[in-house]
């Protein structure tokens, strides 16, 4: 089984938009292997992007309102498999875990027993540091930071780093940083192209080289509830296709070199 945490301590920098291509991406490319997306942000923005709905979401599971986990296939040219946060029922779980004895360990004795040993799972992480990044950080096996590339997304990935150095202080974690993704980017916006430059060479073995630019196609496809792999513009689809291409390439090679 592999966990996959898609995280920024910045609100709107592209997690759900890259979680939704990853799961497309890698459902088509890995049919035979069960790929899960798990929406556990409040905001429910994969369920509504996908428009999905289900019953015996995240947060009534975690909530203990049901023992059963619903997964619900997308489509069947993209079958991956979606758990819906349940929003408030996820905001209530998270006030109840804050309480546990043990409350960075919740997800792991939960919830991964639901998953088979083959399992794929992608988290569409919140916005903000909270106990539900904190339990996926205990069981990640690879994080991605997206990012654009405006001030406030820089010195987010600064918070986060610290984040993340503070968490792996007090906790016995695995999670390898794979590394940093431009979700949004104007190249010819001179601040921005700053901004990109100034991250290659703060980061150089961090960022990911397929960058994805500001995007009409993009920005409609929740709307239209389709994945960013189903974009009306091709070149939509190629640079995300590209992204998720270069995502997974990084993954073989930390587990050639790590086993
Ligand atoms: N390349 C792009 N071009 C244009 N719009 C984009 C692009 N990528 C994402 N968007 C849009 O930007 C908004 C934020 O993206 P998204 O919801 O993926 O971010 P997020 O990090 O999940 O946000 P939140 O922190 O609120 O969960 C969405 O409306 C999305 O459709
Ligand atoms: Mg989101």
């Amino acid at each position: 089984m592999i966990n996959i945490a898609i995280l920024s301590a910045k609100g709107g920098t592209g997690k759900t938009t890259l979680a939704i291509a990853l799961a497309h991406q890698y459902a088509v490319a890995n049919p035979d292997r069960e790929i899960v997306l798990i929406d556990a942000d409040n905001q429910g923005n994969v369920g509504i992007a996908l428009n999905v709905t289900s019953q015996n979401t995240l947060g009534a599971f975690l909530f203990e309102a049901t023992d059963t986990l619903d997964m619900v296939r997308y489509k069947p040219d993209a079958p991956f498999l979606v758990i819906e946060s349940g929003r408030m029922n996820l905001y209530e779980a998270e006030k109840r875990i804050h309480r546990l004895d043990a409350p960075v360990t919740y997800f792991r004795d939960r919830l991964l027993p639901e998953f088979g040993p083959r399992s794929l799972v992608i988290w569409d992480l919140p916005p903000t540091l909270s106990i539900v990044n904190d339990n996926v950080l205990h069981i990640a096996d690879y994080v991605i930071i997206p990012t654009h590339t405006d001030y406030l997304s820089l010195t987010g990935i600064g918070n986060l780093l610290s984040y993340l150095e503070h968490f792996r202080a007090r906790h016995a974690v695995r999670g390898h940083l794979l590394g940093i993704a431009i979700t949004l980017h104007r190249e010819n916006v001179t601040q921005n192209r700053l901004n990109r430059e100034t991250l290659e060479r703060t980061f150089p073995e961090l960022m990911f080289r397929a960058v994805i630019p500001l995007s009409t196609a993009i920005a409609t496809t929740a709307q239209n509830h389709l994945t960013p792999l189903e974009a009306a513009d091709p070149r939509a689809r190629e640079c995300y296709s590209a992204l998720v291409k270069e995502i997974h390439q990084r993954m073989l090679r930390f587990q050639e070199h790590h086993g």
